[in-house]
């Protein structure tokens, strides 16, 4: 009896310890495993990282390249991936513009409707209105009279609860000032063809007409009794709205869903010009640089897919890499890969990770920007867009570690891009005598994504050297495009003479 159970006892105890083993070597493998994982994971970081490297070097070619474009695209139509397009804004506005005035703001995701009441002679804006809606998706890529009679919608019922005050008198037509934030080839101040959409907007009847002749068909069909004095993309309406309260701005940037430059240049430095000099001997000039692309750009293949599967491969290259549409896209790329190849948030891949544009920009700038010591709005987001619960701390930092990779990519190719134009005007070295050249600078990427905005900032600080760096002032001017596009419908307003009498 003592016998027996001693065997049982013996029994059970060997049973025990190789479970004891297994468990063991179970923990092991799991842990060996998931250490595999992680090193696999971290390659995939580093990697990128690697592609993605900006150097100082790597920026200067990157402006060189783009300085060298800039003389191709204005030169001749077609030469240059940058199409450098004649605003037909020969005069920035000088404070003398005066009259109420309205604007229409149609750019990504936002449009807005503005009415200005402009004072002349240096007096300034004296009372200012918005509304701002946002686009229907279905109506970025449906019809055009559908986007249209959408817009002319807003701005008549804008119009229409307007007071007293703001009626024109007897005969006179309100004046509008259009800003469309895409590239359009301009035919005078106040017509031009679409090129193309950009920024996710695709309809295809629309490419190729006079977007001011659409406008204006809308009008009529609503029944809003307004004339387009001038049409403009937002670069021109933040350089020139900049340049009314600052006159040494002579370069506007715009990094928000899209992005682009436009500078003045002198006219007799445009070859493809034809027209008469003008009397200031300048031309703004939008350069369209969302286009640029280069041998030098830090691609990975990331971008490339992003590219390939966007609806404008191959094109808005520099686009792809630097603005708001896409930084939180390219995130989500690396992200799915190492989901997908190093099972990085467990074994299963997260379906909403597949989501394209599911990680919007605003939702990484958020996470690079979170200061707790425990990551959590990290934690938060990866819970509510992503649906992945339960993130350690580690995994939470590599991800910080990624928006940090994405957005110091784009601030330092936007700075060399800034840096590029400067070139092109000579401003890039030590002025005499305290000239200082302002940089008018707009969107909500700039806006809103400190981060990226200070990583700009000295990064064009690094590549202009001290001594230079003090005579440029990068400035935000809110807003400004919707209110360049009224004064510029002021300056080219069929009542001028009236208004100054
Ligand atoms: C458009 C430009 C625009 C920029 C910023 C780009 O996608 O092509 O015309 O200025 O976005 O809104």
């Amino acid at each position: 009896m003592k016998d027996g159970m001693g065997k049982v006892a013996v029994g059970a105890a060997v049973i025990g310890a190789a479970a004891v083993v297994a468990v063991a070597a179970l923990v092991v493998r799991q842990r060996m495993k998931s250490s595999g994982r992680w090193v696999r994971a971290m390659d995939i970081v580093k990697e990128f990282e690697e592609k993605c490297g900006t150097p100082e070097v790597k920026l200067k070619q990157v402006a060189g390249a783009m300085t060298v474009e800039m003389h191709a695209g204005l030169a001749s139509e077609g030469e240059s991936k940058l199409k450098m397009l004649i605003s037909y804004v020969d005069n920035l506005p000088n404070g003398d513009e005066a009259g109420v005035f309205y604007a229409l703001d149609l750019g990504g995701t936002n449009f807005r409707v503005l009415r200005v009441h402009l004072k002349g002679k240096d007096e300034g804006i004296a009372h200012q209105e918005f509304t701002e809606a946002s686009i229907p998706p279905a109506l970025m890529c449906g019809s055009s009279e559908a986007l249209f009679d959408y817009i002319v919608e807003k701005l008549a019922s804008f119009v229409a609860e307007e007071e007293q005050m703001f009626q024109q008198p007897p005969g006179r037509q309100r004046e509008l000032g259009f800003t469309f934030s895409f590239p359009v080839m301009q035919n005078s101040i106040n017509s031009g063809n679409l090129i193309r959409w950009t920024k996710g907007f695709s309809i295809d009847d629309t490419v190729g007409q006079d977007v001011v002749a659409e406008l204006t068909k809308a009008l009529n069909r609503k029944g809003v009794d307004m004339r387009v004095a001038a049409l403009v993309n937002d670069t021109i309406g933040t350089l020139a709205g900049g340049r009314h309260t600052n006159k040494d701005v002579a370069v506007a940037v715009i990094l928000g869903t899209g992005t682009n430059a436009a500078y003045v240049e002198r006219a007799q430095a445009i070859p493809k010009w034809h027209g008469p000099l003008p009397k200031s001997g300048e031309m703004v000039i939008n350069m369209e640089w969302g286009n640029f692309r280069s041998s030098h750009l830090p691609l990975s293949e990331y971008d490339i897919a992003l590219d390939a599967e966007s609806l404008n491969p191959s094109e808005q290259i520099f686009e792809k890499l630097i603005s708001g549409m896409y930084l939180g896209e390219i995130l989500r790329r690396v992200l799915l890969r190492m989901a997908e190849e190093a099972a990085f948030f467990g074994d299963e891949v997260p379906p909403r990770l597949k989501i394209p544009f599911v990680l919007r920009t605003p939702e990484m700038s958020a996470m690079h920007q979170d200061k707790s010591s425990d990551l959590k709005v990290v934690g938060n987001k990866l819970r509510d867009l992503l649906e992945i619960s339960n993130t350690s701390l580690k995994t939470r930092k590599v991800v910080v570690e990624l928006c940090n990779i994405i957005a110091t990519r784009g601030a330092r190719l936007a700075a060399a891009g800034i840096l590029g134009v400067l070139k092109k005007m000579g401003r890039d070295t030590p002025r005499q005598g305290g000239e200082k050249t302002v940089v008018a600078m707009d969107g909500g990427l700039y806006e809103h994504y400190t981060e990226y905005r200070k990583c700009l900032e000295n990064t064009l600080n690094e590549l202009l050297g001290e001594e230079t760096a003090s005579s440029i002032v990068v400035e935000h001017s809110n807003d400004g495009s919707g209110i360049g596009a009224a004064l510029l419908a002021a300056s080219h307003s069929l009542y001028l003479e009236e208004l100054s009498s």
